[in-house]
């Protein structure tokens, strides 16, 4: 069985992709003139790492969507506090580290080297550094890899691999600790938000304020802290490191209770308007709908599976999967006893694929003569995600099938489906009435109390 994206052959396969890709721009840069050789490093980084993610979706991601959309601005000030306080405490990770001796020097002198070199480009070295880098390694670490491991995983998981992941992908101890630290939060902030926006605007700050402080200030920005830290200079920025992780710990609380209070968005996997208006009538007030078109989807639900709960799955995917956001989908079948539980799943298309209503209950009535037994249950499956996990909600309601169409209301079968303990079919009954204690009523019902549970 293929194992679900991304375990940690994946994560070695795309960076092994990433240093495959460098390899013709390390080439060619060696016989790159002087005076054009910061261009050669922008492109010989930021083609490789563009290269790195198509491949990586081509492969294992197809339908994924990437969200840059600006969500949640007024946290902007918090998020700049909090991306300073972990770069105080960031830095300190690289002073834990011990003094690099022998091979482990040279290593070292390179790595600032090329560092150093970068940083005295101004506008390459900018565009590098504080612009491509920021966006690019969202996209990788956040918007492919932390997406697909919050799938797989509890949040807590998915964000420690994705971190652990990115601190890897610099491929130095330096700077292994420095960017796993790091990637706890941007991972953290992407879980809340769903938005590569603010990774990509705390990456920004951090590069940025390196970049500055090594251009303008002229600070060694790797060497400086592992190199001068002693006696009353480490004091002092033990301190500065206390200040951070209090500001941290403060940050976070904040964080929490502003997204336990931020309405929550859910995406109606539905092109039925009789539908979206039943669902929303018993939706918590803080949780904003949107439908298909206002994420622009566009085409059809595939709906091909075998029973109703695999139909339903398979439309919530086609939204979860592809947009990263929570949805909800569902499917309704009639099932009648004498028939073996037929029209089940195919009840939309009984009578073939172009079908009407009217066609589909011809066809049901011409099956049912002679029938004595009428018995028939409507059933609608929910499928609803929710912070990555899934949840299901079934509605079965019990009836007979009229042995001719009565009513002008409703839709679908509605003209033969009489509920048990009613003598009038849901057409003759009227859509508030039905609304009441129809199946799908059931099934929301049933799901509402699981998201009132969830949300407590
Ligand atoms: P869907 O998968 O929920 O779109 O439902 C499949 C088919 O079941 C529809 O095309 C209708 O024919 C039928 N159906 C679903 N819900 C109802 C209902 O409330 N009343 C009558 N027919 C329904």
């Amino acid at each position: 069985m293929k194992k679900q994206f991304p375990t940690f052959g994946h994560l070695f396969l795309i960076l092994f992709l990433f240093v495959l890709f460098s390899l013709p721009f390390g080439l060619i840069q060696s016989f790159t003139p002087k005076s054009w050789i910061a261009w050669m490093m922008l492109l010989g980084y930021a083609v490789p790492m563009y290269l790195t993610i198509w491949a990586t979706r081509r492969i294992f991601d197809k339908q994924s969507h990437f969200n840059y959309a600006p969500k949640h601005l007024m946290i902007l000030p918090v998020i700049i506090i909090v991306a300073y306080a972990f770069l105080v405490v960031g830095e300190f990770t690289v002073f834990l580290l011990p003094k690099p001796t022998g091979i482990w020097k040279k290593l070292f002198d390179m790595l600032n080297e090329t560092i150093t070199q970068v940083f005295n480009y101004p506008l390459a070295g900018f565009l590098m550094v504080v612009v491509a880098a920021p966006i690019l390694e969202e996209t990788l670490f956040r918007g492919v890899i932390l997406k697909a491991l919050l799938k797989k995983y509890a949040p807590f998981k998915a964000i420690m691999i994705s971190a652990i992941a990115f601190g890897i992908f610099h491929l130095n101890p330096w700077q292994f600790l420095y960017a796993t630290t790091l990637g706890l939060l941007l991972g953290y902030i992407y879980w809340k938000t769903r938005s590569l926006f603010y990774p990509i605007i705390i990456h920004m700050i951090l590069n940025g304020t390196a970049f500055f402080a090594a251009h303008f200030a002229k600070v060694d920005a790797e060497q400086g802290i592992v190199e001068q830290l002693s006696g009353e200079n480490l004091q002092k920025y033990l301190i500065l490191v206390s200040i951070a992780l209090v500001i941290i710990i403060m940050s976070y609380y904040f964080l929490e209770n502003y997204f336990r209070n931020t309405s929550q968005e859910l995406v109606l996997a539905t092109q039925n308007p009789h539908k979206i208006a039943e669902i929303k009538k018993i939706m918590p007030s803080n949780i904003y709908l949107k439908s298909l078109k206002d994420i622009q989807f566009k085409g059809d639900l595939k709906e091909t599976g075998q029973t109703l709960e695999e139909n339903a799955l398979q439309k919530l995917h086609q939204i979860t999967r592809a947009y990263d956001v929570d949805a909800l989908a569902d499917d309704t079948g009639l099932e009648v006893d004498e028939l073996n539980g037929a029209p089940g799943v195919y009840s939309a298309r009984y009578a073939g694929e172009q079908a009407t209503y009217a066609d589909n209950v011809e066809k049901l009535l011409s099956e049912m003569k002679d029938k004595q037994n009428r018995a028939a249950q409507f059933k609608t499956v929910i499928a609803y995600s929710q912070g990555h996990k899934e949840y299901m909600a079934t509605g079965i309601l019990k009836g007979s099938i009229a042995t001719q169409p009565r009513g002008n209301g409703g839709f679908g079968y509605d003209s033969v489906f009489i509920p048990e303990g009613y003598n009038q079919t849901f057409a003759e009954m009227g859509e508030a009435e039905k609304n009441k204690i129809s199946h799908r009523a059931i099934a929301l019902d049933e799901l509402k109390k699981m998201i009132n549970t969830l949300n407590k």
